[in-house]
């Protein structure tokens, strides 16, 4: 059994009078350990589809099995939980709590969890070590650069460890330079502990950096390869 699989499933948004088909029957396959770029122009369906496979939302239509769990039909809450329990999201804008540390922005969801605070800011301070930002911790978001502030993002993201990851956009708000630190980051994580990674890029140069790239155009994949 895939790790992920996607069979015929829509996404359609109501708003207004005209719905907007933002997924038309996508199916899809994922194994676990794969590293995937997801691109396509503005609009195609990127985020929409992340969302879904993200667990952040219900398909219109169509089947969704996770890890072997039907989440096709699961409620917000039980949608809540295989998040965090699986999951792990990076976004374009980073996200960060301002009022908070680096460290403790990063142990917050390990909290979340159930893990003891102790605990929780002792792993913390692990994974800020593993991005190279051992010295920045005690820092808040507003001291630090956009790529040390993505660098706490991705920490963040994994405190949970996460088998599945996911990018939006997780280079476009930092230089290119900048960027490629965050794939290799990316590819760290991919290759050292077997998370399965899928970002949405429309930079080709990172989604060259992908094992597999997936394009959407108006709702449909219309290409998938290897790299
Ligand atoms: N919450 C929403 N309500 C209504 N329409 C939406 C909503 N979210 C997205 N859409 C529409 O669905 C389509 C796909 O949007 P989506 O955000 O998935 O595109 P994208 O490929 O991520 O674009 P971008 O590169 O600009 O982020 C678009 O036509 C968009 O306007
Ligand atoms: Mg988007």
């Amino acid at each position: 059994m895939p790790f992920l699989e996607i069979k015929n499933v829509t996404k359609t948004y109501h708003m207004g009078a005209t719905p907007v088909q933002a997924l038309k029957r996508i199916d899809l396959v994922i194994e676990a350990g794969e590293f995937i770029a997801i691109t396509g122009f503005s609009g195609s369906g990127k985020s929409t589809l992340m969302h879904v496979l993200g667990c952040l939302d219900n398909p219109t239509s169509g089947h969704y099995m996770l890890d072997g769990v039907d989440v096709s039909r699961a409620s917000r809450d039980e949608l809540a939980h295989i998040r965090n329990q699986k999951i792990g999201f990076v976004f374009q804008k980073f996200y960060l709590l301002p009022d908070l540390t680096a460290r403790d922005n990063v142990a917050l969801p390990r909290l979340y969890a159930g893990v003891s605070e102790a605990q929780a800011r002792r792993e913390a301070a692990e994974l800020l070590a593993m991005v190279n930002l051992a010295e920045r911790m005690d820092h808040y978001p507003s001291q630090l650069s956009g790529g040390q502030q993505q660098r706490v993002a991705i920490a963040r993201s994994f405190i949970n460890k996460p088998r599945l990851i996911f990018g939006d956009e997780p280079t476009g708000a930092l230089d290119v330079a900048t960027g490629n630190i965050i794939i290799d980051l990316f590819k760290k994580l991919n290759s050292e502990q077997g998370v399965t990674i899928i970002i949405v890029t429309h930079e080709p140069s990172i989604a060259a950096r992908s094992q597999r790239i997936i394009e959407l155009v108006d709702g449909n994949i219309i290409s998938d390869k290897k790299t």
